[in-house]
């Protein structure tokens, strides 16, 4: 088999504040999914993530707590990084753009872009607020969004309808540092011309062509990725500022120019770049191989609001500095919503990640399953505390759980934990294992299309299947009358449970782990789940619980603690 080769990356969380599981649905979750399946089988793979600390967001987060920027970042780096971890997202590196290493990669594209004069300077009237002598960029500036009439749209963009939009457009601009109505004052800087890209942008994402080679399949890409991109180019790319009047984020590395500093869009998306260097170096590879090599794919998951940057101004930056990958493709996710509400971290309406991690021990896979369940894949969708609840006990405990569980418990009581030997198949035995060689293609193709949702489910049709086999075959009752057909069924249903193991790794890793260790198996890849993988002879161990029921009071304790 042909080793593929990946880099993908998960959008940078701004270290201004915790994670919630709508953060984790739209960019972290599948794309941990994709990451621990392409190892499985086989692939290089690098998953790089970290945090993104400069921009707005942050230094407006610090004003508010009344502390500085770095404080901030430096706490939320930790927390951030800590919640992925504990939450078995299997990030290669969790970098951080405030990094020596970031800021020397950010302003060496930079000055590539300049020196090549790829980039235009231009003084131009920017608003400014007279009270905090500041000028109002991004974030620091709100009004009414031209394209939908949403009173809280950014200077950079509207958060309610997507547009990209520039300060002057809003219309009734305020600052957010003061509320005040800014005056315009005189300022230069340095600007992308994106509409000299438009053709080339056009033929990428339509049609995947590049220079006459393929570089993408669009048929691939996910239809609300796609219609946006082809939304801004018709619309007209304009040129887009790449710098800014603020005193925290990288510097723009030219004299003359102290005080200002990159676009936070500029600089972080390059810290992708960065964190594979960070983590070649630290492991012994090159990073060129994952962002310049042909062979390998460059794969983007983000949530929706962040497509005009992956899908254009990055490309542009990309393509401008020679050599480097496009990406192959930018499966973003549309947006979770908790019972029947927008996300809201100013009214406190989230599940906070860390917080569940500490009131849900040991029970990771069950968010994991139920977001993944759930997924914003194609359109918004809604996560409320009783479906998770159903899901674990329905599906989880009641499917999945109860299979292995009795699987386990039979062997163990029967022939003290050794696996049987298959005596005589009938065509039912042959009609299991036959369907059970299917299923990692099955649920491998449904991943390479980003359906996450769909390949879930396909996993839990073969712990159906499982179990579906026990309650029609009953062993149990015939333990004492036919010891030859009750180990033949014990035995397909054992190999059937060791394919679980493996099927389920990128899912539900945690309980993926316990039932290998419950098998006595390791290091088996994707393919194996199609085989017989245990062997007559050679024992398990004792059951050992995968899911735990969450009882009512559990989920009325958390509506509460919501609505409170
Ligand atoms: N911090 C941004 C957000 O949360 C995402 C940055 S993605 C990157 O929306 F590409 F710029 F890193
Ligand atoms: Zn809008």
């Amino acid at each position: 088999m042909n080793k593929k080769r990946f880099t993908v990356t998960s959008a940078l969380p701004y270290a201004n504040g915790p994670l919630h599981i709508g953060h984790i649905a739209g960019a972290y979750l599948p794309a941990d999914i994709f990451v621990r399946y392409q190892k499985l089988k086989g692939n290089d793979v690098v998953f790089i993530c970290g945090s993104d600390e400069h921009g707005a967001a942050i230094t407006l987060r610090a004003k508010k707590d009344g502390v500085t920027a770095k404080e901030i970042v430096d706490k939320y780096h930790k927390i951030n990084k800590q919640a992925f971890k504990d939450f078995g997202i299997s990030f290669s590196i969790y970098h951080r753009t405030s990094s020596d290493l970031h800021h020397e990669t950010a302003k060496e594209i930079f000055i590539n872009l300049k020196n090549n004069n790829r980039l235009t300077k231009k003084v131009s009237q920017q608003f400014y607020d007279e009270e905090n002598k500041q000028f109002l960029a991004d974030r620091y500036i709100t009004g009414i969004c031209p394209k939908c009439g949403h009173d809280h749209a950014y200077g950079d963009q509207c958060e309610k309808c997507g547009s990209t939009l520039s300060p002057d457009e809003l219309i009734n601009p305020k600052s957010t540092l003061s509320g005040n109505s800014p005056i315009k004052k005189e300022t230069s800087h340095w600007y992308l011309p994106m509409q000299d890209h438009e053709n080339w942008l056009k033929d990428w994402i339509e049609n995947g062509l590049l220079d006459g080679e393929n570089h993408h399949d669009p048929k691939n890409w996910k239809n609300q990725v796609l219609g946006q991109c082809k939304s801004w180019i018709d619309g007209g790319l304009k040129e887009r500022a790449m710098t800014r009047d603020l005193d925290w984020g990288v510097e723009v590395p030219l004299e003359g120019e102290e005080g200002k500093v990159l676009y936070v869009w500029m600089d972080a998306p390059i810290g992708y770049i960065s964190a594979t260097k960070k983590w070649a170096k630290d492991n012994d590879k090159n990073w060129e191989d994952y962002w310049k090599n042909d062979s390998s794919e460059l794969i983007h998951f983000i949530g929706k609001d962040n497509i005009v940057f992956h899908c254009i101004i990055f490309p542009i930056i990309l393509k401008l500095n020679k050599n480097f990958n496009l990406p192959t493709n930018v499966p973003a996710n549309e947006f979770l919503n908790l019972e029947g509400e927008k996300l809201s971290t100013s009214r406190n309406w989230a599940i906070w990640l860390h917080e569940y991690l500490e009131e849900f021990k040991g029970q990771e896979d069950s968010l994991r399953y139920s977001l993944c369940a759930t997924a914003p894949e194609s359109k918004d969708t809604d996560f409320t505390w009783s479906d998770f609840q159903a899901r674990n006990n329905n599906e989880l405990v009641a499917i999945y759980g109860n299979f292995i569980n009795r699987v386990v418990v039979l062997t163990n009581k029967y022939w003290d934990g050794v696996i049987p030997e298959q005596c005589a198949l009938n065509e039912y035995d042959k009609e299991v294992l036959e369907s059970l060689s299917k299923y990692p293609q099955l649920i491998g193709s449904s991943i390479e299309k980003y359906r996450f949702r769909e390949a879930l489910h396909e996993l839990m049709n073969l712990a159906r299947l499982g179990n579906k086999y026990l309650a029609d075959t009953e062993p149990w009752k015939l333990k004492k009358t036919d010891e030859n057909r009750t180990k033949t069924i014990m035995n397909i249903a054992l190999q059937v449970a060791a394919s679980l193991s493996i099927l389920s790794e990128p899912f539900l890793p945690f309980s993926s782990n316990t039932l290998k260790e419950m098998l006595n198996i390791s290091d088996l890849c994707w393919e194996d789940a199609r085989k017989q993988n245990l062997h007559a002879g050679t024992s398990i161990d004792k059951a050992n619980l995968l899911f735990a029921k969450i009882e009512d009071e559990t989920i009325e304790k958390q509506i509460l603690k919501l609505k409170s």
